[in-house]
């Protein structure tokens, strides 16, 4: 097939913006433009001035008497109107038809071809003025080039006579072309006015005039050197001027509701910068977990303690907190947590309701408590539907708060140590975990003032920990232990059995069997040693590519001393703690079980 286009008859359909440009360009090419449909005042004009001694005509005629006919209609009307004169037979053989819209290829011409005429797709990507300015613009103009592939090369020959560059684009990717387009073009030109008018906001008088050195090289960066042209506060992991500029973000919207939209798509965009700084390798992971927790968008720093509709009042400042808490002067029970709420977790804040009028949740990831190599950037946050859950079982106020305002000076330079007991057991395998686990519960113990603390039995040595913690330094505080709670089949409730695959998950079930079956021991009459034995057998029977265990120990639920080590002679305690950990896969679990003898074993 012969793919020069020749000198033909055009037609333009919706003599808009791009149509009257295109066919004047055209015209210039040499072909004759032979009518103009367009039923607005606007559109008469347009014609008048781009395509003089055009007739305007009917829709139909146009289509009609043209060789080529270029459909510049609205992308929403495109496909009802070819379908439409197809009805009317107006497409004829061998035509070309030719249409303009970005999201489609030419599917949406399937009626004109189904009439023996050739379909073409060319989408210009820019914007017109529908000005003569346009056409000097034409020039190596990009524009996407869709067809079947023996007429492909119409449409680039036509694109070329329009002094365009054709970009040869299938039919299915066309959406996704279409999209990249919008989020680019249309979304920068909201994002340069929101900077705009938050710079006017701020009283700069002329906003543009600031911002074109600045936004200009920012575009041209991008669009040269990607993301490593990323510069800013995100860029450097500076989380303290992130929360600085939402503080003063927020400051502005209060003065100026018309300036709502700004924050939130702050708070989107910088995410989104924060996830590519981070797979660019221009933050570390910790440096991209302080940035998240600033952007968290369940409240705003500044605003005054946000209330989320029917539930608990979340506040995320120190301020905030302590300002809630000065309100009240009935007893307060506190359940610290780190998030990803659970039913554990849930059943700690039950028996907080039932011991004081006022109860407040922490949520806190600590990043003290985490080794290096731990899964601090990994562990779930689920902060939205943790807050709907406090907010089912009447809790008074969520303290949520970002890392820059639990530790504003970075990692705090006079921190509590958990001595001995802080060495064995889990603190083993874990060195300085509990040091930072006591540190953020004294400092959340000084912030809420709380008469009572809620802690779970399932965490046995923290427990200990916290009340040698609470008794050595004198904290004028009541902490409750709540029973492990467990799922159906006796796997302990834990934030991290969400990393648990399957298979990991059966072969966890072992931890608790372990712990049942050594409790069940004693309650038979058996020894220390029987008891050690008995779930070590279950342990013996693990699935072993899977479960690798760390540690089997009856120990001292007060000191977390081992047994045999308090009493050498083995004898029997009247009660004690028989603590389990292994990793289960890559994830770390641990299990315990109070294990207690018949009150005759005491006197033997
Ligand atoms: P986290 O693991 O979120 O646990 C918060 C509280 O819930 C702890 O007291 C823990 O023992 C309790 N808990 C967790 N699973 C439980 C279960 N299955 N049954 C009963 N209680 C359960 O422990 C911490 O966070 C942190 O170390 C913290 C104390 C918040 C300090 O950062």
């Amino acid at each position: 097939m012969n793919s020069r286009p020749g000198r033909l008859g055009v037609g333009i359909v919706g003599a808009g913006r791009v149509g009257a440009v295109l066919a004047s360009a055209l015209r210039a090419t040499g072909h004759a433009v032979v009518g103009a449909s367009g039923a607005s005042e606007e559109t008469r004009e347009r014609i008048e001035v781009l395509l003089p001694n055009v007739p305007v005509l009917d829709v139909r005629d146009v289509v009609e008497r043209s060789e080529l006919v270029l459909l510049t209609v609205p992308d929403d009307v495109l496909g009802d109107l070819v379908a439409g004169l197809a009805r009317l037979g107006a497409f004829q053989p061998g035509q070309l038809v030719v249409h303009t819209a970005g999201r489609y290829g030419v599917d949406v011409l399937a009626p004109a071809r189904a009439r023996g005429a050739i379909p073409l797709a060319i989408h210009p990507a820019m914007t017109f003025t529908g000005t003569s300015v346009d056409l000097s613009r034409m020039d190596g103009l990009p524009f996407a080039v869709t067809a079947d592939p023996p007429v492909l090369p119409i449409a680039q020959a036509l694109v070329v006579e329009l002094g365009g560059e054709p970009i040869v684009l299938p039919e299915e990717a066309r959406p996704l072309y279409h999209a990249a387009l919008a989020h680019g073009a249309n979304h920068l030109v909201t994002l340069t006015s929101q900077a705009m008018r938050v710079l006017t906001a701020a009283g700069v008088s002329d906003a543009g005039t600031l911002l074109t050195p600045l936004l200009s090289a920012a575009l041209d960066g991008a669009l040269r050197g990607g993301e490593v042209t990323l510069t800013g506060p995100v860029a450097r992991g500076d989380s303290g001027t992130v929360a600085e500029h939402l503080t003063a973000l927020a400051g502005i919207v209060a003065a100026d509701p018309a300036l709502v939209d700004v924050p939130e798509t702050y708070v989107a965009l910088a995410r989104a910068t924060v996830q590519r700084a981070l797979a660019g390798r221009r933050i570390s992971e910790p440096a991209a977990t302080r940035l998240l927790d600033v952007l968290d968008p369940v409240t705003d720093p500044a605003t005054d303690h946000e209330v989320e509709s029917g539930g608990p009042e979340v506040v995320r400042t120190v301020a905030q907190l302590r300002q809630r808490r000065e309100s009240w002067n009935e007893p307060v029970a506190v359940v610290m947590t780190m998030g990803a709420l659970h039913e554990g977790h849930l059943e700690l804040v039950r028996v907080a309701r039932t011991l004081a009028p006022r109860v407040i949740v922490t949520i806190f990831v600590n990043p003290l408590q985490f080794g290096a190599g731990e899964d601090l950037a990994a562990y779930p946050r689920t902060l939205d539907a943790d807050v709907e859950a406090l907010g089912r079982e009447g809790v008074d106020l969520v303290f949520a708060p970002p890392e820059s305002e639990m530790y504003p000076d970075g990692a705090p330079q006079v921190t509590m140590t958990a001595g001995h007991m802080g060495e064995v057991l889990e603190g083993a395998d874990r060195p300085g975990h509990f040091d930072g686990m006591l540190t953020v519960v004294a400092k959340l113990l000084h912030l809420t003032r709380a008469d009572i603390a809620m802690f779970g039995q399932k965490d046995a040595q923290q427990l200990a920990l916290v009340r040698r913690m609470v008794s050595d330094q004198n904290i004028p505080v009541r902490i409750e232990a709540v029973p492990i709670v467990r799922e159906p089949d006796g796997l302990a409730m834990s934030s991290r059995n969400a990393y648990l695959d399957e298979a990991e998950r059966t072969a966890a079930l072992v931890l608790s069997q372990a712990v049942a079956a050594g409790a069940q021991a004693a309650a038979d009459g058996g020894t220390v040693d029987d008891v050690l034995a008995a779930a070590q057998r279950i342990l013996d029977e693990r699935d072993r590519d899977l479960v690798r265990p760390s540690y089997l120990e009856l120990v001292d639920e007060h000191t977390m001393t081992a047994w045999g080590e308090r009493h050498p002679g083995g004898r029997s305690p009247s009660r004690a703690l028989l603590v389990v950990a292994a990793r289960v896969g890559a994830t770390r679990l641990i299990d315990n079980a109070v294990v207690s003898w018949p009150l005759q074993e005491e006197a033997r």
